[in-house]
């Protein structure tokens, strides 16, 4: 008996060095400790020995259970506190992590800017519907019914009445409805057109509209007011020319265009070798679509213009294909 409590005490000592976690630490508890372990055995086989030696061997295998024991509750302590320093360790010598901040999407920044510069002329902004109506879209704003110029625009139509906005223009409408004049707002937006997708076109861009009306507005004014904006977002030196264009809203109306600021008005692929830059339509607010806002076209008059925000921010940032603005590509993306 004596030779088998020296020899467990061996074999647990040997094994409990071996214990590197507290799964394998319980395993050493049920091979020795627990009630079928070795050491409850050896307590067991005491009843079959001689009653005279018995006190001596309860005493040496009193002495193994403590030992054992001792082994297990110190790895135990160890191992916990092990564990316990290895999640509150904090090593200081570590690079920080570095934080991921998105950036604005080369549209919202570029009409940002336009929506700074004309805020500080004064202009407010107002919003409105992507779904719009046929009136909206095109009657108010004195397209007539089956007039061609409604084939200007390449409409997806939601039912006979109801379709995607095809311009901003619409949005005139909606704010001389419910405002009176003076009335000097730009309107941001999405708008939608059926064309064919290129690298050129898409289903879908961004347009700023402006609108100005008072008693006495010109249209040296509206010269006046967008040579100061495609100064201020252009820079200083460009230069800009006025060309007589058609819309139904507007009358008179015309294009603006600037010099390419990619060749200096020399002259290259992207302003098709004539040195300029159509950046935007504009006009006289149309007596008509005065009056079906029940302004006095007698009394009041005004001024509007468009832009297309995608060809800006494209001819800005030499994006040469539209497709790439709308893909979300962080590659692309994370360059602006
Ligand atoms: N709505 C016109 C377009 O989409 C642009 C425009 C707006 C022209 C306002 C004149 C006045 O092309």
């Amino acid at each position: 008996m004596i030779e088998k409590i020296k020899q467990i005490e061996q074999e647990a000592q040997t094994e409990i060095a071996t214990v590197q976690t507290l799964d394998h630490l319980e395993l050493f508890r049920v091979k020795y400790i627990a009630r079928k372990g070795l050491v409850p055995t050896l307590f067991d086989s005491l009843k079959t020995l001689e009653s005279s030696i018995r006190p001596e061997m309860g005493k040496h295998l009193n002495d193994l259970r403590n030992k054992v024991q001792k082994l297990f509750d110190d790895k135990k302590e160890a191992l916990e506190k092990n564990l316990h320093s290895e999640k509150e360790s904090i090593d200081l010598t570590l690079p920080g992590r570095k934080r991921w901040i998105g950036t604005k999407h080369p549209i919202t920044q570029t009409l940002d800017e336009i929506k700074r510069i004309f805020f500080k002329m004064g202009f407010e902004v107002a919003e409105g519907p992507e779904i719009e109506d046929d009136y909206h879209n095109f009657e108010a704003l004195n397209f007539p019914p089956d007039h061609p110029a409604r084939d200007m625009q390449d409409t997806f139509f939601v039912s006979d009445k109801i379709l995607l906005r095809t311009h901003t223009s619409p949005v005139q409408i909606r704010v001389m409805e419910k405002q009176k004049p003076p009335v000097r707002v730009i309107m941001p937006g999405r708008v939608y057109r059926n064309e064919a997708i290129s690298s050129r076109s898409y289903c879908l861009f961004h347009q700023v509209e402006g609108l100005y009306v008072d008693t006495r507005v010109t249209f040296s004014e509206l010269k006046g007011t967008l040579v100061a904006f495609a100064k201020q977002f252009y820079g200083s030196n460009i230069k800009f020319r006025f060309r007589p264009s058609f819309f139904p809203f507007t009358e008179p109306s015309a294009e603006m265009d600037i010099t390419c600021f990619l060749c200096k008005g020399s002259g290259c692929r992207v302003c098709k070798q004539t040195g300029w830059l159509e950046i935007l339509g504009c006009g006289m607010v149309h007596p008509n679509v005065l009056k079906n806002v029940n302004y006095d076209p007698d009394k009041y008059s005004g001024y509007a213009f468009g832009m297309g925000i995608e060809r800006i921010a494209m001819l800005m940032y030499g994006i040469d294909d539209i497709r790439i603005l709308y893909q979300n590509d962080l590659r692309f993306l994370k360059q602006f």
